[in-house]
């Protein structure tokens, strides 16, 4: 791709961007929230199209109007919002839209189950191709993906974000397998904030700043600091965690919390604390959550908010007495993407900026212009409908909004995926600024250290139980990684 430029009303997405890619290679694509990453890789497989540039394809100028012209020059990508009919067979998946290429327009069933069973066995997932696609894991449906990528013939696989909803097992079968395509000559785009993985997979990385392009360069070739240097602009310090506690007053009491997920859980939050959960994807940290917030009815157990109970039995009484919860899976949970980034973020807290039903506007735009700043949202403004933004500044905007709300209990489940390096020491300077004045927060991450940096004790949690605290997380690092294993 050379010289290419696109802009949307308002944003100047890429500016003169050069990417190559060489036949083969794991090309690791990264930048801030926002940087153009995604707008980029979506010229590509024809979603949008480019306003000035020029795409090569072994050495001949080739034109990309549509997601047809992108297949049919054998590229696909995987989306992190993967694109499976969920009614439909995993094989039936793999081949829609495939089997038209067959002569006659036939299509031939029981081929298809075998030559799905074929391409799965290749990647090393064993499953039975009629499993139903809404029955699949995550990381079986991005399998899925993957094969029905090759069953198109392709030759480039664009991944943006793929790792973000797996579970550390399924991302290391996605390694496994990135690496068996890159044996057989697929050329491979890997989109990710997360830099570990970049130097797991990566033989090239490309770095994009602000829409232009920064540098390109063997991964091998930049150690750790200087990647985040080429992503940020500047150099990141590490904030020391300076959060300091005095005696405590108990807020939350969670008194045998039991339902089809999770088991007789007990626990206490403190006000001004900051409570970690950990466990593997399934040990029922999102459920706990769910739980405490209403959204998911419980079997038997007890809630207290200071010292008195309470019946939350929905989400709406959980903001009434002062809750609020950032899910895991914004996409589909947490926003409006029709809506305004104002609308979003202010959706639970308008009664407090509102009096005789008159709304004051000039004040929430001016708390919501600071919040836009402190979290380094990428927008020309407020009224921006939220599906304008990329990725992870929608994540900005769902975060944004329990610190508008001024909430007395935060649930954070996994805040910071898909956020960028930059603010994701914003958003925990923020969580702490917020301790310190008295709130308190539950988060459930599976980024250890993530975990370590912020909480003041953790919470590990196996198959739906509760099996340990630690009140100085930092100094007990593998056993908390032994227990979320194996209990
Ligand atoms: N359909 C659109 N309409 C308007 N603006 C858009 C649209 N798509 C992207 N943008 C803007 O283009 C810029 C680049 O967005 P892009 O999605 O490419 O970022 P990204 O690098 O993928 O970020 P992230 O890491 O958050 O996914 C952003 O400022 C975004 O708001
Ligand atoms: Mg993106």
């Amino acid at each position: 791709m050379k010289q290419v430029s696109k802009s949307f009303p308002g944003v100047k997405a890429l500016q003169n961007v050069n990417f190559t890619l060489k036949k083969g290679e794991v090309h690791c694509l990264i930048g801030a929230n926002g940087a153009g990453k995604s707008t980029l890789m979506k010229i590509l497989s024809g979603v949008y199209t480019k306003d000035e540039g020029d795409i090569n394809l072994e050495g001949q100028p080739v034109t990309i109007k549509t997601p047809l012209d992108s297949m049919a020059l054998g590229i696909s990508t995987i989306y992190q919002e993967l694109s499976l009919v969920e009614e439909l067979s995993l094989a039936e998946n793999i081949f829609l839209g495939n089997y038209l290429k067959r002569k006659g327009g036939i299509i031939k069933w029981r081929q298809i189950n075998d030559e799905a069973k074929r391409l799965f066995s290749l990647l090393g997932v064993s499953v039975s191709p009629t499993m139903q696609a809404s029955q699949a894991s995550m990381g079986l449906k991005q399998m899925t993906e993957i094969a029905k990528a090759i069953a198109a013939e392709c030759k480039i696989i664009i991944m943006d974000e793929p790792s973000t909803a797996l579970s550390n097992d399924e991302v290391l079968k996605l390694f496994d397998v990135i690496k068996l395509l890159k044996e057989q000559e697929y050329t491979i785009v890997y989109i990710s904030h997360k830099l570990e993985e970049l130097y797991a997979i990566g033989d090239r990385v490309t770095v994009l700043r602000n829409g232009k392009w920064v540098i390109t360069d063997e991964m091998k070739n930049l150690a750790q600091p200087d990647l985040i240097r080429h992503i940020t602009g500047r150099t990141i310090e590490k904030k020391a965690n300076i959060h300091t506690e005095t005696k405590r007053e108990e807020f939350l009491k969670v008194k045998g919390f039991t339902n089809q997920k999770i088991k007789n859980v007990s626990f206490s939050v403190s006000k001004g604390e900051i409570v970690g959960l950990y466990g593997l994807v399934g040990s029922g940290r999102t459920e706990l959550l769910r739980a405490i917030y209403g959204a998911d009815p419980i079997q038997t157990g007890e809630l207290q908010i200071d010292g008195k109970k309470k019946s939350i039995t929905s989400p709406q009484k959980a903001v009434e007495v002062g809750m609020g919860l950032v899910p895991e899976n914004r996409k589909t949970e947490g926003a409006n993407l029709d809506l305004s980034i104002l609308e979003n973020a202010f959706l639970p807290s308008l009664h407090s900026f509102s009096k005789n039903s008159f709304v004051n506007l000039r004040k929430m735009k001016q708390v919501m212009k600071d919040m836009i700043e402190k979290l380094n949202i990428k927008t020309s403004g407020s009224d921006v409908p939220l599906r304008n933004l990329s990725g992870g500044n929608q994540q900005k905007v769902i975060i944004s909004r329990w610190l508008i709300n001024n909430s007395r209990l935060l649930l954070f489940d996994e805040p910071t995926q898909g956020i960028d390096i930059g603010a994701k020491d914003e958003i925990y300077s923020i969580m702490k600024e917020l301790s310190n004045g008295g709130t308190s927060i539950i988060m459930a991450t599976s980024e250890i250290e993530e975990l370590l940096s912020v909480c003041d004790r953790v919470l590990v949690m196996f198959e739906g139980k509760l099996i340990k605290e630690f009140s100085q997380p930092s100094h007990y690092k593998s056993e908390i990684m032994n227990i979320a294993v194996s209990g």
